[in-house]
């Protein structure tokens, strides 16, 4: 059977979330801006999903607005550079392309962008941030969690610094939400994306949490959804499974963590005995899901296939950028060398990935490597 081991590229849907779907695909078809009683029943259930996923972050209900994933939260969140004068705004460089790419659009138009450089472990280096935050940044986006890496940034901190100074801050927390505790009002940001499918609900839905009544111009113009931001008929059946999602992600935060945390410690400690092989950012704070490892002599490409091909499913890197072959922008960020950049593998265990599924994977890394060695010896 195939063992997957790249849930932060996606997760495959909790039985219990598509069984909460199933009656809004089957049966409740009401429009949920219909005043019939169909109608009700669909505006009842985003309601309720509402408080559901906002209450997995501690935010109020009425701060939250559902969004077709993560990629829309980001691009949503940055538009709100559009109500202010051009200036200065600042991203962290390790950013998932969801925030890199509208702010290299906002860029484009004139707009002051300034990358947050990180340290050797992918870390917001925080002497540096400060320089920048000097120059009074309207807006400043840093990632929760990374999804390369699993690197947690000193948010906190680092929003209470940027708020000193003025700026609206975002975070993009799609990988930290459902694997570390995350609350919105604790960690000082204004804006926050989420994401359904990092936490086994369905794609093609997520929200952003906005702290008040920010100036954002809407990313789509019609009936008025969602307070105006993003109008179209709400997809119902996705709302509700992700609200599903939310609430068995936040009842069952301690035990997945501590289950995804005990493989991915036996991981590294077993492949700290093969020679060559590198754990980056071991010792910054990650995700408790995540390792990122390096295996000089072998690309991480050629692994990746290794593995597939024996039913092993691990990334490259990150799974939206998997088509670029050049390392990644977090990895140049954190100043690895190329040669150990192209021989990366990203490993993200679940909450139902087992110790088999992980000794399995070793034993195939360990086969591996030595082939590896071996060709190398004789080719020598
Ligand atoms: C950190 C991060 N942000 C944003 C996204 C995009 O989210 P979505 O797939 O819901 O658009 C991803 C997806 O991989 C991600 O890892």
């Amino acid at each position: 059977m195939a063992i997957y081991l790249d849930h932060n590229a996606s997760t495959a849907l909790d039985p219990a979330v598509l069984e909460a779907m199933l009656p809004y695909l089957a049966e409740h078809h009401g429009n949920p801006s219909s005043i019939h009683s169909s109608g009700r029943i669909a505006r009842t259930a985003i309601d309720s999903a509402r408080e559901q996923v906002a209450d997995l972050v501690g935010a109020h209900p009425t701060q939250l607005i559902f969004t077709s994933g993560g990629t829309e939260a980001n691009n949503l969140a940055l538009n709100v550079l559009a109500s202010h004068e051009v200036a200065t705004f600042c991203v962290s460089a390790v950013e998932h392309p969801a925030v890199l790419e509208p702010a290299r659009y906002w860029q484009a138009r004139g707009w002051q962008l300034e990358l947050l450089p990180v340290d050797g472990d992918g870390l917001i280096d925080q002497t540096l941030a400060n320089n920048i935050l000097q120059r009074q940044p309207v807006l400043m986006s840093v990632m929760m969690a990374n999804n390369e890496t699993g690197v947690i940034q000193p948010l906190q901190s680092l929003a209470q610094n940027a708020r000193e100074y003025g700026a609206i801050v975002h975070t993009d927390a799609v990988q930290a939400v459902g694997k570390i505790a995350v609350d919105f009002n604790a960690s000082g940001v204004h804006l926050m994306s989420l994401s359904s499918h990092k936490i086994y609900g369905p794609k093609g839905v997520g929200a952003l949490v906005i702290d008040k009544a920010l100036d954002i111009p809407p990313l789509l113009l019609g009936g008025g959804h969602e307070k105006g931001w993003r109008s179209g008929t709400e997809n119902v059946a996705a709302i509700v499974g992700f609200a599903k999602a939310a609430e068995l992600a936040k009842q069952q935060l301690g035990q997945r963590s501590d289950h995804m945390c005990g493989l991915r410690d036996r991981l590294e400690n077993a492949l700290k005995t093969i020679d060559g092989v590198h754990i980056i950012a071991e010792s910054a704070p990650r995700l408790p899901n995540t390792t990122l490892i390096a295996i000089p002599g072998i690309e991480g490409e050629t692994l990746l296939m290794s593995l597939d091909a024996k039913g092993i499913a691990v990334s490259s890197g990150s799974a939206c950028a998997s088509t670029d072959t050049e390392p990644s922008h977090v990895l140049r960020a954190m100043h690895l060398d190329d040669e150990l950049a192209q021989s990366t593998v990203r490993i993200s265990f679940g909450k139902d990935s087992t110790v088999a599924e992980c000794d399995a994977l070793l034993l195939a890394i360990r086969e591996l490597t030595k082939m590896s060695q071996q060709m190398a010896s004789v080719a020598w």
